[in-house]
């Protein structure tokens, strides 16, 4: 599929020139009513209602144009520029949840709340089925907003004050990511963003369990380090997953906006939208 024309999503191009005008645009996104501002609707649009079911699933990526996402450390602060990361943010505002997996959490301690733009922040949701991460994590601190901890049903894990643990099935020490998203959106939880690592990405992106996956690439080259994705292998190039694409500007990186709609799996119980 041929790529479609390169949008510039600058801080100039936003609404209102940035700023708390995004919040504005966070509450608008969040209203069926609403129309969206041409430019931001092009991309932000297919995140607004479900295709499939009641639920949308973004993941995002922030990698190197060689394909890593973080040095051999795991050090990763930052890959991306002021835009890149921004556009993260953005994605943030407009979520229910944000998902890590473990091994991001212990490398980055995130927070996970929305800071470089004006917006709500989203629940958090750590994927940490062997109870490595301890209870004095970032993203468990007790700030207001829903925190959820997603373990193996065999596991004790340290417990924070507050957080929402919810223990799964874990046959081999993996969780579907299907399994997840349904116990996500039982909880009201629908539009729901996989923030990393590489691992969890590709594991929901494996199991059909996203609707689109947006990648920034930054223009560096780190010539090792962790790669992007790890996904079963293929035999040959043109099995390749090849998904339709667009891609925007942002300042002097390159987002990919990936639709894997046609693949995305249906979550059990969840209803289709309307
Ligand atoms: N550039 C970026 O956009 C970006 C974004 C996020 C993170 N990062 C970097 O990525 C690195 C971490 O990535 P990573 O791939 O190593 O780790 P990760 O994806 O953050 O976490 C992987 C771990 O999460 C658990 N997990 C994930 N999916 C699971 C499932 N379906 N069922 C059960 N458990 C599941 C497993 O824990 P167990 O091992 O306990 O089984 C797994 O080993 C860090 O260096 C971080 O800085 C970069």
């Amino acid at each position: 599929m041929p790529f479609e024309p390169t949008y510039r999503l600058t801080a100039e191009a936003s609404p209102d020139g940035g700023g708390d005008a995004w919040g504005n645009f966070a509450q608008s996104f969040r209203d069926p009513d609403q129309v969206l501002p041409p430019l931001w609707a092009e991309l932000f649009e297919p995140l607004r209602t479900g295709t499939v079911d009641s639920l949308v699933v973004v993941a995002q990526i922030g990698q190197t144009l060689d394909g890593r996402i973080a040095t051999e450390t795991g050090h990763s602060k930052y890959i991306n520029g002021p835009s890149g990361l921004a556009h993260l943010h953005r994605l943030r505002s407009l979520v229910d949840a944000v998902l890590i997996g473990v091994g991001t959490a212990l490398a980055d301690d995130p927070l996970l709340t929305v800071r470089r733009v004006a917006g709500p922040h989203p629940a958090r949701v750590v994927l940490d089925p062997n109870g490595r991460l301890p209870a004095s994590a970032k993203v468990f601190g007790n700030d207001g907003i829903r925190r959820l901890l997603i373990t193996a049903q065999e596991t004790t894990s340290a417990q924070s004050a507050g957080v929402e643990v919810v223990t799964m099935p874990a046959p081999g020490g993996r969780i579907a990511p299907a399994a997840i998203l349904a116990a996500l959106a039982e909880r009201g939880l629908h539009r729901i963003l996989i923030e990393g690592g590489a691992e969890t990405v590709s594991r929901f992106l494996a199991a059909g369990c996203l609707d689109r996956l947006h990648v920034i690439v930054a223009p560096i080259i780190l010539g090792s380090g962790r790669p992007s994705f790890a996904l079963p292998p293929v035999e040959r190039a043109d099995q390749a997953l090849r998904a339709p694409m667009r891609t925007f500007r942002l300042d002097d990186e390159i987002l990919f906006d990936c639709d894997l709609s046609a693949q995305r799996l249906p979550v059990g119980r969840a209803k289709k939208s309307t």
